[in-house]
């Protein structure tokens, strides 16, 4: 028998539970032994839930999983980045193995926790941190025994790409479709964390650590969201044969790495344009694989429950490596000669603003205070640094991907 204490019961959780159940029978065939969940973590006991639990499984006190010698593996689930950090720790110094989806934590301690895992002896793994329900972090761990990856990028934040994905097709304003989400489940109540792009920075943190070789810390990563986009912007794109897709991406270059987060305009018929609404997607371009790809849902119950499991399956199987996946590479960071040509829309824009003219490859609007154009090719750092001078004009930047 296979314990499991589950430390949060919301839509993962459940989902966890429930395929625990439904392939019961299958899943001991294929262990030769039973998976059984011994507790479970909530906040509130008495709580109205979709899945039917027994009472006596649930408990509110951490210690209560943790502090069971007869539970072996710990799968996190509550989202809570404090609670996580302290009893992932703790479930490693007592031997036990942890499965997480909680990015935020993974990403504010992947070096630590990863050698406490590995000098305890047991299996840290969370495939689910990173696009959801895709299978991603499992077959870069396998790569990067063999191959040099030079690049990852990828669309990580389904929220965000549902809104531009409502907003491009239905050609709706940003507020109306954030609501819409919100109303359907995609979007959380603050949609902060989604919308200003730090989701899909932690993701690209743990990616881009595992992919490059090197610590990629939240602070190496520049970081921008989609909250400034509005319809008009996706409409002068879409009339250049443009999509607008939130996109993190990483990549060796000359002298170091670059790592950035930021809505990029991506040539309708490429790679990332065809991935659509709540979908997640990534991409890996290694020396000896060439270009993979890697496409599904990025969230959702069944999905990422599913992933989770998977990590469980490899815990009991040891079908992955205890050992650090980390390599501890030195790599400098050359996120200031990042450049490129971008699409700029400047509002409340007038002749004092004075934009210097070699700036200006094209301009494609300028009408009602609103001036759009696409820049020369030039260094984000000095876009950004002239843009601060005009202080109170709103604007909206995105790349243009080549
Ligand atoms: N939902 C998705 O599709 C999805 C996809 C990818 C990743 N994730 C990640 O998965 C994690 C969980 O997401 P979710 O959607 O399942 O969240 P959720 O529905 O809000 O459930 C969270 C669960 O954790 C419990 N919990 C939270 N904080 C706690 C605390 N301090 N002490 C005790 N219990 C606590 C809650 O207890 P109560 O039930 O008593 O409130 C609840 O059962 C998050 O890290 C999220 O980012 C979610």
């Amino acid at each position: 028998m296979v314990s499991i204490g589950l430390l949060g019961f919301g839509t993962v959780g459940q989902g966890i539970y429930r395929i625990l159940q439904d392939k019961s029978e299958e899943l001991r065939a294929l262990l030769g032994t039973e998976i059984e969940i011994k507790s479970i973590l909530v906040r509130d006991l008495y709580k109205e839930r979709k899945t039917e639990v027994p009472l006596s499984k649930l408990t509110l006190n951490p210690e209560d999983i943790v502090g069971d010698d007869d539970i072996d593996i710990i799968i996190e689930v509550t989202g809570d980045v404090d609670l996580s950090y302290r009893y992932i720790s703790q479930a490693f110094e007592r031997g036990k193995h942890v499965v997480t989806v909680n990015k935020a934590v993974v990403s504010a301690y992947f070096e630590e926790l990863s050698h406490l895992a590995e000098e305890n002896d047991v299996f840290f793994l969370y495939e689910a941190s990173v696009a959801g329900g895709v299978p991603v972090l499992k077959p870069l761990k396998d790569h990067i025994r063999t191959n040099n990856i030079s690049k990852v990028q990828g669309i990580l934040n389904g929220t965000c790409n549902y809104i531009l994905t409502r907003m491009t097709e239905e050609g709706l304003a940003y507020e109306d479709v954030l609501r819409e989400a919100q109303n359907l489940g995609y979007a959380e109540a603050n949609p902060s964390s989604d919308v200003e792009g730090t989701d899909t920075m932690r993701k690209l943190r743990i990616l881009s650590t595992l992919a490059l070789g090197a610590s990629v810390t939240e602070d190496d990563i520049i970081c921008d969201g989609i909250d400034s986009i509005s319809d008009l912007d996706i409409s002068l794109l879409r009339e250049m044969g443009r999509k607008a897709k939130l996109i993190a991406e990483a990549r060796l270059v000359e002298g170091g790495y670059q790592a950035i987060v930021q809505p990029k305009a991506v040539p309708v018929g490429s790679y990332f344009s065809w991935v659509n609404g709540a979908d997640n997607s990534v991409s890996i371009v290694g020396k000896y694989s060439g270009v993979l790809g890697f496409q599904g849902p990025g969230a959702g119950m069944y999905p990422t429950a599913n992933a989770i499991l998977t990590d469980v399956i490899d815990c009991i199987l040891q079908t992955q490596k205890k050992t650090s996946p980390l390599r501890g590479r030195r790599l400098e960071n050359r996120n200031e000669d990042i450049r490129g040509n971008y699409y700029l829309r400047i509002s409340d824009c007038d002749e004092s603003m004075k934009i210097p003219k070699e700036y200006i490859k094209e301009i494609i609007h300028d009408k009602g205070g609103d001036f759009a154009f696409i820049t020369e090719e030039m260094k984000l750092h000095d876009l950004l640094y002239k843009l601060a001078e005009y202080e109170d004009k709103p604007f909206s930047l995105i790349a243009m991907e080549d």
